[in-house]
């Protein structure tokens, strides 16, 4: 059912911005898969409600405690959306620019993020946040460990569209050596279990035209949140 060699993963199949096979799985860490093309037959029923969300949350860019201006812009739906500004990085109800909750997380959104995790081996999977990342050529995410949610028990449901992006997944320090992993539209990655606080992280996205979303990359990462 499941393939868990350690498939190497070659650039060359980035450079050409070829597809991988829809249905494949990819080991990459003890309890963390790459799903091939997991989202696609779910892309009629998420690209509308996708769209809806952005009309009422639409995409903006967030500053970190730092202070800088995250290259990647943001939106999100379910109860709880991750945010950032000077005073930190936490979890709101609502959406900071309006006052108001985050949209509802469609159904199918649940259903295809609990889909993916219990492909991946995590049953009752209960998503009550799903981050919206919006990546222009350029916009890249640093290496960082998700560790924001309350319970860290949840896995994460992280799903890409558009145009590809070259994913890195490392150990429990930054320091560690990462895979650099080539994730296409409508690629699923799943990990959690021992593997909930690896590193991970978006190299600089590169030009092109995907034919359905443009240029752009959007990635949906589900979490347990609360
Ligand atoms: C994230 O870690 O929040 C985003 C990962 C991605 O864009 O693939
Ligand atoms: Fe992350």
């Amino acid at each position: 059912m499941m393939r868990n060699d350690d498939t190497p993963i070659t650039l060359d199949l980035f450079a050409g911005q070829t597809p991988t096979t829809p249905g494949q799985v990819e080991r990459i860490g003890e309890q963390s898969f790459v799903l091939r093309g997991f989202a696609l037959p779910w892309l009629d029923r998420l690209l509308p409600a996708l769209e809806a969300i952005l009309q009422a949350a639409p995409f903006r860019q967030m500053v970190t405690p730092g202070g800088f201006t995250m290259s990647v812009a943001l939106s999100s739906c379910g109860a709880l959306g991750w945010t950032t500004d000077r005073s930190g990085y936490r979890y709101s109800a609502t959406d900071p620019q309006t006052g108001h909750p985050w949209p509802d997380m469609p159904a199918a959104f649940r259903e295809m993020a609990q889909a993916a995790a219990r492909q991946a081996g995590f049953e009752h999977f209960e998503p009550d946040s799903c981050l919206i990342n919006r990546y222009v050529p350029g916009a890249r995410m640093s290496l960082h460990q998700d560790k924001n949610e309350r319970s860290l028990t949840a896995p994460i449901v992280s799903m890409s569209l558009g145009l590809p992006a070259m994913f890195q997944f490392g150990g429990f320090e930054r320091s560690d050596r990462s895979l650099r992993i080539p994730l296409f539209h409508g690629d699923i990655v799943v990990w959690g279990g021992v593997d909930r606080l690896r590193y991970h992280g978006v190299l600089p996205l590169k030009a092109g035209e995907h034919p359905r979303l443009g240029a752009q990359r959007i990635n949906l990462t589900f979490r347990t949140a609360g």
